[in-house]
């Protein structure tokens, strides 16, 4: 299995780990193929993301798409922080194996149910923003 120098570089010293104490949304997914899990924190101001972070119970490839993932995000506005895919992360990290691109799926499932959970707190609702599916506990697979 090939992993390109930046997936390397993430998962060897990742951005943003940590949580946010005051955070606006925060957002946990799990993975029922490999039962890793994904939490993702986010401090929103003014319809900016202002800080991100996250803690992961993953795999190297789920620590690399998380870390660049929060990067990404960082300074968007909410619209622009769903554009940020699985796909978008893999392309910024150049490429993941295929057998670990469910991992990047994590990252972006806990990014968007932290946008939800936001949402909910505040009431509004994020156009394009779908309910995240509650699959943590999921483990009859
Ligand atoms: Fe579970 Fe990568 S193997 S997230």
């Amino acid at each position: 299995m090939e992993y390109s120098e930046k997936v390397m570089d993430h998962f060897m010293n990742p951005r943003n780990v940590g949580e946010i104490e005051d955070a606006s949304g925060v957002g946990t997914v799990g993975n029922a193929k490999c039962g890793d899990i994904m939490k993702v924190y986010l401090k929103i101001e003014n319809d900016v993301v202002v800080d991100a972070k996250f803690k992961t119970f993953g795999c190297g490839a789920a620590v690399a798409t998380s870390s660049m993932a929060t990067e990404l995000i960082k300074g968007r506005t909410i619209q622009e922080a769903l554009q940020i895919t699985n796909k978008a992360v893999m392309e910024a990290l150049d490429g993941l194996p295929p057998v670990k691109v469910h991992c990047s799926c994590l990252a972006e499932e806990a990014l968007h149910a932290a946008l939800w959970d936001y949402a909910q707190k505040n009431n509004i609702v994020i156009e394009g923003l779908k309910e995240p599916v509650e699959d943590v506990h999921d483990t009859h697979h």
